[in-house]
């Protein structure tokens, strides 16, 4: 009997969602897909390729170079989980910068970029079995995920969290200057055009403002199995 999900997780910025999609995906045995790592690799290149500065995008210039762009994940058997290549190059660790999150909600709400790797987010899910963190996951790449989970905590919680992450990696940042990164792009995310993030009618909402990592893989646990077993 093939009984496998697909699992689609959504919400706003730093609340843990790829945390626990990994954890999922590493139990489970499926595959995980992190979205926004396709979101940041585009944005990496349109940096990269001087289509974006602070005082200028040229949305034209990237649209016409879209299919230049080839993203891929390949899995890291030291690390457990697959990293992200842009045109064969692993820029994993670079696309996590803080200067990559100033611009990606941008690039993001281009029609023709989420046109683009919605497409790829499909194909990569086609066969079930695997665990999505993104923003449209449950709405627009998988509306009919057999289960959908909605990501939620406070934006001075979040900002805690990746302040601490990114001074663990050595980045010199400013806890004010990451919440207001993380503010920033909740208003962009929540108020774009284009599938903006919204909590699809039946994701269910996941508050972990106050729970451990533990906590958190278990309650989400047994809603996988609710929705595996049902
Ligand atoms: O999950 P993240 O913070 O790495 O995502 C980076 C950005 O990409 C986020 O600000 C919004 C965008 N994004 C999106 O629009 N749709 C997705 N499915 C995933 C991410």
């Amino acid at each position: 009997m093939n009984n496998k999900i697909t699992i689609a997780i959504d919400g706003f910025s730093s609340t843990g969602k790829s945390t626990v999609a990994k954890q999922l995906a590493k139990y489970l045995g499926y595959v995980y897909v992190d979205t926004g790592a396709m979101y940041r690799a585009v944005a990496y290149y349109a940096m990269g390729n001087g289509f974006i500065t602070k005082d200028y995008f040229d949305k034209k210039g990237l649209i016409d170079k879209l299919s230049d762009i080839n993203i891929a994940f390949k899995f890291n058997e030291g690390l457990g989980f697959a990293e992200v290549y842009l045109n064969s190059v692993n820029v994993e660790k670079k696309i996590r910068t803080l200067e990559v999150s100033e611009f990606v909600s941008t690039v993001a709400a281009v029609s023709e970029v989420r046109h683009k790797l919605v497409e790829q987010q499909q194909q990569m899910g086609k066969d079930k079995g695997v665990v999505m963190d993104g923003r449209d996951i449950g709405t627009v790449v998988f509306p009919d995920a057999e289960l959908k989970l909605f990501m939620t905590a406070s934006a001075e919680t979040r900002a805690q969290r990746r302040y601490k992450e990114l001074i663990d990696r050595g980045d010199a940042v400013v806890y004010d200057e990451v919440l207001k990164n993380v503010q920033e792009r909740d208003y962009i995310d929540t108020h774009r055009e284009d599938s903006p993030l919204v909590k699809a009618d039946d994701a269910i909402e996941v508050d972990n403002s106050n729970m451990s990592l533990e906590e958190q893989f278990n309650v989400i646990l047994d809603l996988v199995n609710k929705a595996i077993y049902k």
